[in-house]
């Protein structure tokens, strides 16, 4: 469909404006709270509210609370994202400006991780705890079992395995399991756990859940367990799992549902305050997954958090599915 010549004047005016490009180009990398696009665009809050609010009447922009904050992103593909997109892609990247800013956003993120990095070596040791705090463990670990279904699995990959507990579980269903994690505190851990729980065929490896370096479509079961919250870009890690799922195979997701403990964010890393079924559908679909079922785990206590587990499989491929 093509857009209107109103349209495409909307557009084209949000996006005319300096301020608004660089913010449009900041957010083609990732999804931004407004306190990070003021820091990196050294300009006051109100002022950078007002150009998103500009940006997001044009439907360039999508904004999403979370808790306290709020998130921008560039719009999901639509026409005017399309012509956003067409504008970006021929942008000079050495441009000073937006240069300058990719560096600042550059900072930002490696702040930001390295908290996350401290965190966690931190807390490895402590960690199974931590995860028992505001959800039951038992119970999440049956309803993974049971999204997982009963077969026998070839290969499963735990995305972000921490101290191993996927492994643990699930590890006894599969013939041959990776752990990938960032920490080597968790990696550790996580190490003497699937030692300890008898499993032979569980390699440990470091690596990054956003470039895996995991061939295509090589696991049947992926599994990304109580990682994506602490993530900078949470769609860009569904894209990489989702990618390397085989044909038939699945990807089970468990986070939380919306909530409000804020202070999650200062005590314990969390940059989301959990993930909506919406967002989640959309970004599985966006990987090529559509999702096929999603329960909901509620709290057992009171001031416990709704733990949500997302599965989507691969269809079968087309010489397959002919035979
Ligand atoms: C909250 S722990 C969850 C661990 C495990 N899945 C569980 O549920 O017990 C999150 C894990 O994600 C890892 N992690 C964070 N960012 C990562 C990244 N970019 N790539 C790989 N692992 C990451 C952390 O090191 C940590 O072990």
């Amino acid at each position: 469909m093509k857009l209107s010549a109103k349209q495409a004047v909307d557009v084209l005016r949000a996006a005319g404006e300096p301020t608004r490009l660089r913010i449009l180009a900041l957010l083609e990398r990732e999804e931004l709270a407004v306190l990070e696009l003021c820091r990196v665009l050294d300009q006051s809050q109100p002022r950078v509210s007002r150009h998103l609010k500009l940006l997001a009447e044009a439907g360039l922009v999508e904004r999403f609370p979370d808790g306290a904050w709020v998130f921008y992103r560039l719009a999901a593909a639509g026409r005017q994202r399309e012509v956003i997109g067409e504008v970006l892609a021929r942008l000079n990247p050495d441009d000073p400006g937006l240069a300058r800013d990719r560096r600042k956003l550059d900072d930002v993120q490696a702040e930001r991780s390295a908290a996350a990095q401290a965190y966690f070596a931190e807390n490895a040791a402590q960690w199974d705890q931590i995860r028992s705090l505001y959800v039951s463990d038992a119970d999440v670990e049956a309803q993974v079992l049971k999204v997982a279904g009963p077969k026998r699995f070839r290969r499963l990959v735990d995305l972000g395995s921490g101290t191993g507990r996927m492994l643990t579980l699930l590890g006894p269903h599969t013939e041959q399991a990776l752990g990938l994690d960032l920490s080597q505190q968790m990696l550790n851990i996580a190490r003497r756990n699937t030692t300890e729980a008898g499993l032979t065929n569980v390699e440990l490896r470091h690596g990054d859940i956003f470039d895996t370096r995991l061939p295509d479509a090589s696991a049947d079961l992926v599994v990304v367990h109580q990682v994506l919250h602490y993530l900078g870009d949470p769609a860009a890690a569904v894209k990489e799992a989702a990618r390397v799922v085989a044909p038939e195979g699945k990807l089970v997701i468990v986070d939380f549902a919306p909530h409000k403990h804020e202070f999650l964010r200062e005590q314990h890393q969390h940059r989301r305050l959990g993930f909506s079924d919406e967002e989640i559908g959309r970004w599985l679909a966006e990987a090529g997954l559509p999702q096929t079922e999603h329960c909901a785990l509620p709290p057992t206590r009171a001031d416990g958090l709704t733990v949500k587990i997302w599965a989507a499989q691969r269809a079968p491929t087309a010489l397959r599915s002919a035979a």
